[in-house]
């Protein structure tokens, strides 16, 4: 089967169980993953049971798809998402997107956690992603193009939706929430960057870097939907005061920004 069937059987089986079509997609990452818990659950289906969505026996622990309600909107998410480093393929990273958008969502929200390289930015910090880089070195659409995915040279001239950005904004304003705005970049990992790299990646433009994301947005963008992408930013990349990458730390700050992510998140849904 090809690629646009293999997303149309997926898309088919989801329906048998969740029948109606969800206005917007939500991606979370390190940070966001508690929006799980404030979806007024209707349907969930594990990710075994839906074709193409991989082998899941890896690090992700909630591998499925939730369907409910958050702030008055119906909303699918993702429990679970693979990664780059985990050795998938870009196809299968970005699968899902593929699936969320066959499935009649017209918004997606996607997160992550990222190191802050602008030195304005703080540690539980959060980032509006105003536009990204990739240098992942590979790109999700490579392979033969059928017209029935998009268009073969998708527009970048504007990824993430300046509408949700300016309701972010003033959400975040409303609710008293700092966010900056910035540039994402995005890397295979898994390891971390050395000083060089840091010093490179922010001359390069780049506020956050990270490591995913950006392969679901380029498909995003093919697909046609509307994006928001959020960074949740866990530490500081500077290269001359670089100090070793705690990764409990890392978790631990994102735990600590949760509240106003997940706040902000799901204001955002509801003036969407
Ligand atoms: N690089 C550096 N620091 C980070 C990253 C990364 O990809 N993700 C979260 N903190």
């Amino acid at each position: 089967m090809d690629l646009y069937d293999r997303v149309q059987d997926a898309a088919r089986t989801i329906r048998q169980v969740a029948p109606d079509a969800p206005q917007v997609a939500i991606i979370p990452g390190t940070g966001l993953d508690g929006i799980l818990d404030r979806i007024d659950r209707e349907h969930v289906v594990p990710f075994e049971d839906i074709p193409g969505f991989g082998d899941t026996t890896a690090t992700t622990h909630r591998a499925e798809l939730i369907f409910g309600q958050l702030g008055g909107k119906s909303v699918v998410a993702t429990g679970g998402r693979h990664h780059v480093y985990e050795g998938y393929s870009l196809e299968d990273v970005t699968f899902p997107t593929r699936v969320l958008r066959a499935l009649g969502a017209d918004t997606l929200i996607i997160s992550n956690a990222a190191g802050g390289m602008n030195p304005h930015y703080e540690p539980g910090g959060i980032m509006l992603i105003e536009d990204h880089i990739n240098l992942m070195g590979v790109n999700p659409l490579i392979g033969p193009h059928d017209e029935r995915l998009g268009p073969m040279f998708p527009d970048m001239c504007e990824p993430y939706s300046k509408r949700l950005l300016d309701l972010a904004e003033r959400v975040a304003l409303e609710e008293g929430i700092r966010v900056h705005q910035g540039v994402y970049v995005a890397v295979t990992g898994p390891n971390l960057e050395t000083r060089a790299e840091y010093r490179f990646l922010r001359a390069a433009g780049a506020d956050c870097v990270g490591m995913s994301t950006v392969p679901e947005v380029i498909v995003g963008v093919q697909v046609g939907f509307e994006i928001l992408g959020l960074s949740c930013v866990t530490d500081l990349c500077l290269p001359d005061a670089l100090e070793p990458a705690n990764i409990d730390r890392i978790i631990h700050t994102a735990q600590q920004a949760a509240p106003q992510l997940m706040r902000l998140v799901e204001r955002v849904v509801a003036e969407a």
